[in-house]
């Protein structure tokens, strides 16, 4: 579908890169010729990583061990970046979610998400943006969004706010920062599954059975599908294309609008199982944590 070596002199940060969906894009950006830096806070998950995708595709794999919802640390880390050459690329892909109803968020569980994906979002982009702009650089940006900027979403209220955000960042920047040649587009997936997302969105039995019967084409996504539109995006060959959030979800969001409309028929009891099992799961990935949470520090 695309020139082998189509991004070829390009270096693309992909934040949360280490697993799920960036990863994928991560592997996709490197296999057509990109230098990829993939950063998160797991150190051992990002070398992993790094290792598995260079033995697969070959290149480079740089990683960098950051928390994103610190603005300080975001520039000395895009800062450190750039003594080695700027970078080409920002792929705004991390994120954190789980579902709760909203009535029993408290303001730190809201902030845990607002955090991360609406302010630490905007930290990296400015971050990389103002680099750019201050050299007279071109350069892309994607953003990983949801369908839920459309339609709101019940359930992961603070998570379909701020992806909101990022969608109404990525027009306003794609119309103020044009005139320097950078652009920026997101993207919209539907379900592709990855360990991360379902442990903390389908916390039930049987956790794709309802969309997969719901969906236009009764299917979930390939990951290989979402590496070639962000590639496509990404890619040169489609400079004038800015401003857009395009959805990857075989129509679903068409279809059926929001998702997680099933968890209103759930029980006190089945909210508490829930939320449970995604603290099992956050508790089993916050023990290979290398950076302190902001709130952590001294
Ligand atoms: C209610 C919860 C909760 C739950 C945590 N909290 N889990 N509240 N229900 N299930 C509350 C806690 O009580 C606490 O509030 C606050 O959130 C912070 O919790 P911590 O675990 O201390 O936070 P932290 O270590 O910062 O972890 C952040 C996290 C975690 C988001 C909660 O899950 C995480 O690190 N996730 C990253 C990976 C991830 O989420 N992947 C799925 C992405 S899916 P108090 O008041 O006690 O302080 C996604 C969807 C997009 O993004 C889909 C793309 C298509």
């Amino acid at each position: 579908m695309f020139k082998p070596e189509l991004f070829k002199g390009h270096r693309i940060l992909v934040t949360g890169g280490g697993t799920g969906l960036g990863r994928e894009i991560a592997a996709r950006l490197l296999s057509l010729g990109a230098t990829v830096c993939i950063c998160g806070r797991r150190e051992s998950v990002l070398l992993d990583t790094a290792r598995e995708l260079m033995e697969q595709h070959g290149g480079t794999v740089q990683t960098v061990v950051l928390d994103l919802r610190d603005a300080d640390a975001v520039d000395r880390c895009i800062s450190e970046l750039w003594e080695s050459g700027p970078l080409t690329g920002l792929v705004n892909n991390a994120a954190g979610n789980f579902v709760s109803r909203t009535e029993d968020l408290s303001p730190g569980g809201f902030d845990a998400i607002a955090n991360t994906v609406l302010h630490g979002t905007f930290y990296v982009t400015q971050a990389v943006g103002k680099r750019w702009i201050a050299q007279q650089l071109k350069g892309t940006v994607l953003s990983i969004v949801t369908t839920w900027v459309r339609t709101g979403s019940p359930y992961v209220v603070p998570s379909a706010m701020s992806k909101a955000g990022i969608d109404a960042m990525t027009k306003s920047l794609a119309t103020e920062w044009g005139c320097y040649g950078i652009r920026l587009n997101a993207i919209a997936p539907g379900i592709f599954p990855t360990p991360g997302a379902t442990a903390r969105l389908r916390p039930g039995d049987n956790p794709h059975d309802l969309e997969i019967r719901e969906n236009p084409m009764r299917r979930l996504g390939h990951m290989d599908e979402l590496g070639n539109l962000a590639a496509f995006l990404m890619a040169e060959g489609c400079a004038w294309l800015s401003g857009e959030t395009i959805a990857i979800d075989g129509a679903y969001n068409l279809a059926r609008g929001s998702y997680f409309t099933q968890y209103a028929d759930w029980s006190d009891e089945q909210w508490v199982a829930a939320r449970s099992r995604i603290k099992a799961r956050s508790e089993q990935e916050k023990s290979l944590r290398t950076v302190p949470s902001p709130a952590a520090k001294p």
